[in-house]
This record gives C-alpha cells, structure tokens and sequence, in this order.
C-alpha cells in the first residue's frame, strides 16, 4: 500500500470573549460561550502533515521538531481515536474505500511563533491537526463537526476551525454534541478589523490555561457572577457588535472581558497573575491613544499570558501604532496581523 498523506494549516485564534472554565473537564465542555476574531495565517499560524502507512508500527507525533509520546496526551489520543472511528464509519459504508482507519499515523506539527506563551498555540495546533487528519481521511464533516472533534484537544481550537469571526457556542448536551464553533461572520465582513501583537514575554507560562481555569471555578466567587449574569448578555451584544461593524461597542465589550478574566484570575486561590508591568503599560497606552483620538480606536486584550493583542481599524493604524511606538520592553514589536483579512487558504484545502 502507498503512504497517503495530506498537510494543512490552521490560524490562530484571539479570543474577544473570553472562555474561562470547564464544566467537564474529560469533554472540554465550558462553563460560557465564547467569541474570537481570526488572525492572517500569514502572521501566525501551525502546520501539520499526517501520514498513514502499514510500515508504521505505532502512532508517532513531532511538535515543532521534538518527538512527543502520545499514549501520555490524553486529548490527543483522544481526537485521533475519533478521527479514527469516523473513517472507520465510512470504511464500513463502503468497502471499496482504502482501509485507512487501520494504519498507524505519523503526525509532525510547526507553530511559526512561540508555543505555550499565550500566543494560542494549542488553538491554531490542534486545529491543524484534526484539519490533516479530517483531510487525508477525506472525512466529509464541516468545519463546525470538525471543531466538536478539536474542542476535545484544546477549547479555544474549536474556533479556529473558521475564518473571520467566531463564536463558540457552550452548548447544553452531556454528551458535548452541540458544544461547538459557528460564524458569526464571514472572512471580509469587515477587512478593516487589524491585530498588533506585542510580544512581551515569549516564555511558557507559569501556569496553563487548563489548571488555571479550575482553580478559578473551584475558588472564585466573582467567577460565579461571570458566568451568570455578565457573559450571556456580553455574548449578545458582542456578536451584534461585529455584525453591525460598531467598532466602539466592540472595542469596550473586549476590554471589559479581557479585565474581567484576568480579574477572576486574580479572584482565585491561589490567585494566578498572567499579567505583567510590560501588560499594564500597554492597558495604560492604549487608554492613552483613545483619549487622544477623543474616541475609542484601539482595543486591547490578554489571554492566559503577558502578551498583548490590540484590535484596531486600518484607517486609525497610524494613530495606533505611533501611540504604540512609547511602549518600552516589547520584543518584535509590533507584529501586525490583519484580523479576518480575507485569508481563506483553509477552506479551500478542506475542499480540496
Ligand atoms: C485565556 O483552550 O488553551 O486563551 O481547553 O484547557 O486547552 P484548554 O484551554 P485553552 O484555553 C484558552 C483560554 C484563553 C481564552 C480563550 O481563548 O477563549
């Protein structure tokens, strides 16, 4: 038998709305909806090629070029053994097709920036991951089957099975069936949305996403009123916000979450810090840059890191990226990526 194999690439995500908090841990099942914009696959992105072949003695996976044990990543194993299980449906509807799901894997993945630094590398790398596997599977699932499966891996992946704009919808089902990413709106609803990354830190943070989000659910009590009574309503109004291009709406509703997160962050025991001096100058500056502008132009948020991304229009990037320019103790600054740029290179290789 041939050696079948396919490559495909995935992008980061950046989340406006933050998903903080599983309410199963073993499915990935959130405590609240989510919503993210997509950043040009340009600028960041994971690219992973899975191999299926009958010299392969086991399953083997490298992630940017260290070789990682997959019997000890649960959530790997897992979405592997679900991609799996769907070729194997298909196999058994018809025979005539190659016995795929049989073969062992040899799965090797790429970021092009720094992994584990907040920079949603788990995103954009399980995300590619199950889009080679679904591709050289030819599995006919769409992008939102596909990011049931990669929520498994990583939460914040589901979403970056789309372009443009994305929410995560919690869902309400034991099971996790209905938990999944939809579009909110397409690649090129609004092109003039841009992204600046600001590297503050590019080292592994202290700690993950996934402890630290159950010592926040366990612990916090501003976490309870999170969830209940403010992400629903900002869940609505952010997504009205995108869909009637009200970059002012949006921008606060963005600043507000990334505040409240790292509030709750800070509301747990013990309490988790992900932001540094180098992150709240660049709150400050970007306060700054709005009060100049007489009008918010400029939005910032933090994932479980340092590091800084600040939406903007294209038509206030001069006034950004010079407001910007002060910040002291950024590395490569300010590496711009155009948000929801019209950047469909993914779909069109599923479709392929
Ligand atoms: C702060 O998706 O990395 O970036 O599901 O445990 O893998 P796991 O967590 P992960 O958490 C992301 C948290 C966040 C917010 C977000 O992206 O919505």
């Amino acid at each position: 038998m041939p050696t079948f194999s396919a490559t495909s690439t995935a992008p980061v995500n950046i989340a406006t709305l933050k998903y903080w908090g599983k309410r199963d841990v073993k499915l990935n099942l959130p405590t609240n909806s989510s919503i993210s914009v997509t950043l040009s696959q340009d600028d960041l992105r994971a690219t992973t090629t899975a191999r299926a072949s009958d010299r392969y003695t086991q399953d083997k996976l490298w992630l940017n070029g260290t070789r990682e044990e997959i019997e000890k990543k649960p959530r790997t194993l897992t979405v592997i053994n679900e991609l799996r299980k769907a070729r194997a449906e298909m196999e058994k509807a018809d025979p005539s097709l190659p016995g795929l799901a049989s073969l062992k894997l040899q799965i090797v993945s790429e970021n092009n920036f720094p992994t584990a630094a907040g920079l949603a590398s788990s995103a954009a790398g399980f995300a590619a991951l199950v889009n080679a596997v679904a591709l050289l599977y030819k599995l006919p699932h769409s992008p939102t089957e596909l990011s049931v499966l990669a929520r498994q891996g990583s939460g914040s992946a589901c979403r970056s099975l789309f372009g443009g704009y994305v929410a995560w919808e919690m869902g309400s089902k034991d099971d996790g069936s209905d938990s999944q990413a939809v579009e909110v709106a397409p690649i090129g609803h609004w092109p003039s949305m841009k992204a600046a990354v600001l590297v503050v830190s590019a080292a592994k943070k202290d700690v993950s996403s996934t402890a630290g989000m159950q010592v926040t659910v366990h612990t916090s009590t501003l976490f309870k009123e999170r969830i209940t009574n403010v992400v629903p309503q900002r869940f609505e109004k952010m997504k009205k916000a995108i869909i009637d291009r009200d970059f002012p709406e949006f921008a606060r509703l963005t600043m507000a979450d990334s505040n409240q997160f790292h509030a709750v962050c800070l509301d747990s025991e013990p309490p988790i810090f992900y932001l540094n001096d180098v992150s709240r100058a660049a709150i400050r500056t970007v306060e700054a840059i709005n009060a100049a502008a007489g009008k918010i132009i400029a939005a910032y948020t933090f994932d479980a890191g340092p590091n800084c991304v600040i939406y903007y229009l294209e038509e206030n990037e001069q006034a950004v990226l010079s407001g910007l320019s002060c910040l002291n103790g950024v590395s490569g600054f300010p590496q711009v990526s155009a948000a929801a740029s019209g950047d469909d290179r993914w779909s069109q290789q599923l479709a392929a």
